[in-house]
């Protein structure tokens, strides 16, 4: 029954924002001037798509409910993942590839060579079998045109899919993806309200430090890593190592978007208007929002780092998690620096070098250690499958079997089933990755399993992994 209710929603909730699109175009037919010009952003358009997107979650939401417990909650749960995955890493790419080209023309605009006075430079560019001429005002230009294209949805999209993202994959399954009882035994409620309020923190922090006198000194760069800093020690100490690499990288995306929201786009509109009554520019607006936009620019590589990072556990499994972002953080913001002054033709010799070093470091400090005594202790005998396969029966089926039998689990984790020996021995790779290299399995250790357990694993697949 449940579940043709939820196929219902589903239905109705498609359908819905079919007729919401179709009216849109409508709409932005019949508009005579078609773009958006001076006065706000805050269009018809603007408030539609923000209000699809929200219904859209929201249905989405209602459908978890509805299915929470039956056998669809694991398969709506991945479809999810997929879409909102699929909106978010779309939305991010238009944004940052939009960012990085502005950054980019910035950085290598022609300011000298036959520049008219209004302008600060110009670009020649050649792109899909075109070439491309681009002018950059000192100000405004004395007439804002009709139509003036604004960047902003990409990243307010990216930011609510990314948010959106962090609900279906940690919030929803707080008590097993986003708490760690080894790490803190708090409630996954508890864990979900200082996982978002962190967030608020983190803009308010940065903000704050936004509007002091430090914005303009090099130093804001050192008090901010050390803040950065702050916060990926905070998470390390409440969440579960996987989970505070994504809070770490979602703090860092909503500080960039938040610098759109509340910084640069106010700031275009207030140019915007100045430019269009005739009164004098404030040109501090345009600074601050230069200034915000480079800020993003830094950040943009550790945020990426940190996205990709979530699916490989070598980054997150070191006992020290907070360290290693700290250090991939100043090592990727250091390659941004570098092509930075390369694209300004500035050569530096040591940034580039300098960060390889750093992210080499890290390679170099996650590496798995030499064996410790039990290890080498359990590996004296060759270890029959039979006790390898009890460990395996006692430790993981309850969630990598073709029925699992955990709480949260309904369906086996990545397809992984350890449901005979051969299933063991085939995956014998992804065990000693997983289980004695980076611990990260069983997932929070909720089997309990023992360092001797592990050890006899990593003994057996060092001798061959063999089905005595
Ligand atoms: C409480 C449930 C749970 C238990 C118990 C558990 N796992 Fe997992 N396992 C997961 C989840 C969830 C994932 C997917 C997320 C991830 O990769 O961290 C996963 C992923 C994996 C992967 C990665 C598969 C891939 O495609 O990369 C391996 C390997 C693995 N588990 C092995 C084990 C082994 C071996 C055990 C027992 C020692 C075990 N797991 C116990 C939940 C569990």
């Amino acid at each position: 029954m449940i579940q043709y209710v939820t196929l219902l929603s589903l239905i109705v909730a498609f359908l819905l924002l079919l007729g919401v699109i179709f009216a849109l175009q409508r709409v932005a037919k019949t508009r005579p001037d078609g773009g958006v010009v001076g006065e706000s952003g805050f269009t018809l358009e603007g408030y539609s798509y923000a209000l699809i997107l929200l219904a859209v979650v929201a249905a989405v939401g209602i459908c978890y409910v509805l299915v929470r417990d039956t056998l669809w909650a694991g398969h709506l749960m991945e479809w999810m993942n997929i879409v909102v995955r699929l909106m978010h890493i779309t939305f991010g790419i238009a944004w940052i590839g939009a960012s990085f080209y502005f950054v980019f023309l910035e950085n290598a605009l022609n300011r000298t060579d036959n520049v008219r006075d209004e302008l600060a430079g110009n670009l020649w560019a050649v792109h899909g079998g075109g070439f491309y001429y681009l002018e950059k005002y000192k100000l405004a230009p004395k007439q804002i045109p009709k139509s003036l294209h604004w960047f902003k949805y990409e990243a307010y999209f990216t930011w609510l899919s990314g948010f959106s993202l962090l609900f279906v994959v940690y919030y929803f399954n707080a008590s097993s993806m986003l708490v760690d009882p080894r790490v803190l035994d708090i409630s996954p409620l508890a864990g979900v309200g200082i996982g978002v309020g962190s967030f608020i923190a983190g803009w308010l922090i940065y903000d704050g430090l936004c509007r002091t006198e430090l914005v303009r000194s090099k130093w804001f760069m050192v008090v901010g890593f050390a803040v950065a800093t702050a916060f990926a020690y905070f998470y390390a100490e409440i969440f579960s190592a996987r989970a505070a690499y994504i809070h770490f990288g979602a703090m860092l995306g909503t500080l960039m978007v938040g610098n759109v929201f509340f910084t640069i786009i106010p700031a275009q509109k207030a140019m915007v208007k100045a430019a269009t009554e005739g009164t004098p520019l404030d040109p501090t607006l345009g600074k601050n929002a230069l200034a915000r936009s480079l800020h993003n620019n830094y950040m943009t590589l550790p945020v990426l780092f940190v996205m990709v990072s979530n699916h490989f556990p070598s980054t997150f499994s070191h006992a020290y998690p907070w360290a290693i972002l700290a250090v991939i953080t100043l090592g990727t913001a250091g390659v941004k620096h570098w092509l930075n002054l390369r694209e300004k033709h500035q050569s530096n010799a040591w940034v580039l070098p300098g960060s390889v070093a750093l992210l080499l470091a890290v390679v170099f400090v996650t590496a798995p250690k030499a064996e410790t005594g039990t290890a080498a202790a359990a590996c004296t005998e060759e270890i029959p499958m039979s006790r390898v396969n009890m460990i395996v029966q006692t430790r993981c089926v309850q969630c990598h079997s073709s029925s699992p039998t955990d709480d949260v689990f309904k369906s086996p984790p990545n397809g992984v089933v350890y449901d005979s020996p051969e299933d063991i021995i085939r995956l014998k790779d992804k065990i000693m990755q997983r289980v004695v290299v980076t611990k990260t399995m069983p997932q929070n250790n909720k089997t309990d399993m023992t360092q001797e357990e592990r050890d006899i694993l990593k003994c057996w697949i060092e001798q061959g992994a063999k089905n005595l």
